[in-house]
């Protein structure tokens, strides 16, 4: 595994994290085929391989998800740098502090390493959000303060309404077939050196190269998500076949190859959900080796000329929920 430092903060975390949305996850029928055993296996394979940085949310399972990931690590604390998020709707000033002292009962532990905003809330003002950040680091109830899905202006403000803390991290859907964030937030977290922490880096599962028109998983977020339409998939498959190619010279697999692009910039680490060992045990290999220049570019150009179809007709969409009853 490879470490790269988290900001500026002087923490060491793996360039392949592990993203545990997946467990506890009933509702949108993600989590369907995925049991307690499996999370605590997957989690546990992850840290024999080196993946030190672990990232759950309060929300995430209603708080299953930090409670799975508390007892998976709870003999190898040590070993690991766990990030968690404080909800939406838990940003003012009590609401923060009331929330990470639950994450920290649900996760089993005296701190969390990272504590970041999931997502930012206009209705509350950031400086009370981040004051009650800063309180919790002084308590040494949190090490790092992070966000997530912040804009650049965003991330700014809530700087700039730090007094003592930086923000260390962003973290921001980024993977090959969106890479919006390139535009400005890229180059800004360069600049102020706060590392980007990409998540869904693998599109969901689309870049694994396992999904295709007419083979889409059974559940429903993934079902409505535009990105999984068969247009899509299909339009994908010019790059998919680029990272097959890829993978089959250099003997790796398609994820690996897809993530290995995003770490390929000192910037950004990903997170990958994955929900078995075996899953864990891929990406984790996306680490350690380095894409040519020439391998690259030839993934730039396909990825650049891939264009979504954005809007799902709301009639395919409603045959599509049909089908699923
Ligand atoms: N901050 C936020 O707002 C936010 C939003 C979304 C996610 N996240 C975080 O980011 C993490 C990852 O994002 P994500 O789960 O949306 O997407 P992702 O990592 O791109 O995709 C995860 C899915 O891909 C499949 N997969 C993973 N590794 C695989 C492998 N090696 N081989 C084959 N299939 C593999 C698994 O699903 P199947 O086996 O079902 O295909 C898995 O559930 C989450 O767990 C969460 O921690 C944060």
């Amino acid at each position: 595994m490879e470490y790269v430092e988290l900001g500026k903060s002087g923490f060491k975390v793996s360039v392949i994290g592990l993203g545990t949305w997946q467990i506890g996850t009933r509702l949108w029928g993600w989590g369907k085929d995925y049991n307690e055993p499996d999370a605590v296996a997957t989690v546990r394979r992850a840290i024999e391989l080196g993946i030190n940085l672990i990232d759950t949310a309060e929300v995430y399972g209603g708080g299953r998800s930090e409670e799975v990931v508390g007892r998976a690590v709870a003999d190898r604390r040590d070993e690991v740098f766990l990030a968690t998020k404080v909800w939406i709707s838990n940003l003012s000033y009590e609401r923060v502090i009331k929330s990470a002292e639950r994450s920290l009962r649900r996760l089993g532990v005296d701190a969390i390493d990272l504590y970041q905003v999931h997502w930012p809330n206009p209705l509350v003002p950031i400086e009370q959000t981040m004051r009650a950040m800063e309180r919790l680091v002084k308590e040494g109830k949190v090490r790092c303060i992070g966000v997530s899905n912040f804009s650049v202006e965003q991330l700014k403000r809530a700087q700039e309404a730090l007094s003592s803390e930086e923000i260390v991290s962003n973290q921001v859907e980024y993977n090959l077939l969106n890479r919006k964030i390139e535009r400005d937030l890229l180059p800004y977290a360069r600049k102020e050196k706060i590392t980007i922490i990409a998540y869904s880096p693998l599109a969901k599962g689309i870049l694994t190269g396992k999904y295709a028109p007419g083979n889409v998983p059974r559940d429903l977020l993934r079902r409505v998500d535009v990105l999984f339409s068969s247009e899509n998939l299909k339009r994908a498959g010019k790059l998919l076949e680029v990272l097959r190619n890829i993978a089959e010279r250099r003997g790796k697999r398609i994820p690996q190859v897809a993530l290995n692009w995003l770490i390929r910039e000192p910037t950004v680490i990903a997170i990958p959900g994955a929900k078995r060992p075996e899953q864990v045990e891929t990406n984790a290999g996306a680490a350690g080796w380095r894409l040519t220049d020439e391998e690259i570019m030839e993934i730039d150009h396909a990825s650049s000329s891939f264009k979504p179809e954005r809007v799902r007709s709301y009639a395919s969409l409603l045959l599509r929920l049909l089908k699923l009853w």
